[in-house]
């Protein structure tokens, strides 16, 4: 059989928004605020921010170039840019990890995104109007501690994600992104320009702006760096296989750029949907993971009528900005098996699918009946950690950054500078020696020391 065709994206507007798509997800949403509040605010926002520009820019730009170099699939695209170098083991190997680890965060991303589905429905139908005090957290646990319910919306989250993908890259994947990257902004706006009109604002801005730096240590920016990378989707494929369907014509740094904007921006004005409400509502803004799932619903309540609608529209956003992330993590398995190998991409849709839904079973299942399983418990580093938790500090703390330190090795050090340079499209510009000089030696150094610290 043929292996299927390689697509392009109809316009670099409709990879931004795939791109962004792609970037923009739970990780702004319900993570960012909440990671915030737990790291003191305005400190970890300036951190954050610094690394997004210094290190995320490049490898974005990284990524983006040798997808779009190669016109491959993540693994295909490094093995052929690896091939003649000494380190071709290396480069193989990373290979391999740039297509299982977006597969690793699909199994824990999609039990998430079946909660926020859980909720958006449960908002809907009025599940949650008149709570009585402490129902909230209640309901939450009872979500996590039902494994039909956590199984049954994973696998809805997995269906939709496999369906869309399934049907290709011009009429799935960017059919998707051109309807609800738009409704998600609108949303978002709606919900910041209410939240700052009845609640504090000016607590959320200074909260988030004012830098206390006596709060900044090195944990802090470890978590820094770690939400900059999974938040820009780095180190997992998914910006690397979306840049091997650009065309030549587009330009790669200001792409880039447009994604690192729009992700940072998005993630702070999600700050700012959900701050002003939970300081005027006086509820605990540190609340943890269980912040919007727990301390928003309690919020929408105490606004009345009005509160449902607002509530469907929060889980809704939550839920679109999970489909445009979820499309992006299976697209490099999905694009290796298909173009690469041997199966019509429904086929390997449905495959990746099947196999990702056993493994999050497991995911789902380690909230509740196998919460007491520790594998890997016997080495220090796993202790007391869940299924969920292995994989989720595997793939999103371990590799992704390892990934984006090879990468930024890989692309400054192993692939010819006459192939960077045409890529670039800059010229042997200033702008063009400032990122190759990121890209071989800070990025590395940099994620290299955060690693170690991290890790090791
Ligand atoms: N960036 C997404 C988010 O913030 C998650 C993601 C990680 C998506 C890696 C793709 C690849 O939610």
């Amino acid at each position: 059989m043929q292996p299927a065709k390689h697509e392009h994206w109809s316009s670099g507007f409709t990879f931004l928004l795939a791109a962004v798509g792609s970037a923009v997800g739970l990780g702004n949403i319900w993570r960012f605020p909440y990671v915030v509040a737990e790291n003191g605010g305005g400190a970890f926002v300036l951190i954050y921010l610094a690394i997004v520009f210094v290190f995320g820019i490049p490898l974005l730009m990284s990524e983006l170039m040798i997808g779009r170099s190669s016109q491959k699939p993540p693994l295909s695209a490094i093995q052929t840019f690896g091939r003649g170098s000494r380190a071709k083991k290396l480069w193989n190997a990373l290979g391999w990890s740039y297509l299982l680890v977006p597969l690793g965060i699909l199994t824990f991303y999609s039990v998430v995104a079946g909660w926020t589905l859980d909720y958006a429905f449960g908002m809907s139908i009025g599940t949650f109007n008149n709570l009585e005090d402490g129902a909230s957290a209640s309901m939450f646990q009872d979500l996590l501690q039902s494994p039909i319910k956590l199984v049954f919306w994973m696998t809805l989250s997995i269906g939709i994600t496999v369906g869309i993908v399934a049907r290709g890259l011009k009429s799935g994947l960017e059919q998707t992104v051109k309807i609800l990257m738009p409704a998600l902004f609108v949303i978002l706006i709606i919900l910041v320009l209410y939240a700052s009109i009845t609640g504090d604002f000016a607590k959320s801005f200074a909260f988030m702006f004012e830098p206390d730096f006596s709060k900044i240590t090195p944990e802090l920016v470890l978590m820094a760096a770690g939400q900059a990378f999974f938040s820009l989707s780095l180190g997992s494929g998914a910006i690397m296989v979306y840049g091997s369907y650009l065309t030549r014509d587009i330009s790669i740094p200001k792409m880039a750029v447009g994604v690192a904007l729009a992700d940072s921006g998005v993630a702070l004005l999600a700050g700012f949907a959900i701050f002003p409400i939970v300081f005027a509502f006086g509820v605990d803004h540190s609340a943890g993971p269980g912040l919007v799932f727990v301390t928003l619903p309690i919020v929408f309540n105490d606004m009345g009528g009005i509160g449902q609608i607002f509530g469907v529209l929060f889980f809704l956003l939550l839920a679109f900005a999970a489909v445009t992330s979820t499309i992006s993590l299976l697209e490099p398995m999905v694009a290796q098996l298909s173009e690469e190998g041997t199966f019509k991409r429904a086929r390997a849709a449905i495959y990746s699918g099947a196999v990702l839904w056993v493994v999050g079973v497991f995911v789902a299942l380690s909230n509740n009946i196998l919460s007491d399983v520790h594998p890997l418990g016997f080495l220090p580093l796993f202790e007391g950690k869940t299924i969920e938790g292995v994989i989720e500090f595997l793939s999103a703390n371990v590799f992704m950054l390892l990934n984006g330190l090879l990468v930024s090795v890989f692309v400054g050090w192993s692939i010819k500078r006459t192939v960077t340079l045409e890529e670039m499209g800059l010229g042997d510009s200033v702008l063009f020696k400032i990122w190759f000089m990121l890209v071989r030696f800070v990025v590395p150094l940099g994620v290299g020391f955060i690693f170690y610290d991290v890790v090791l």
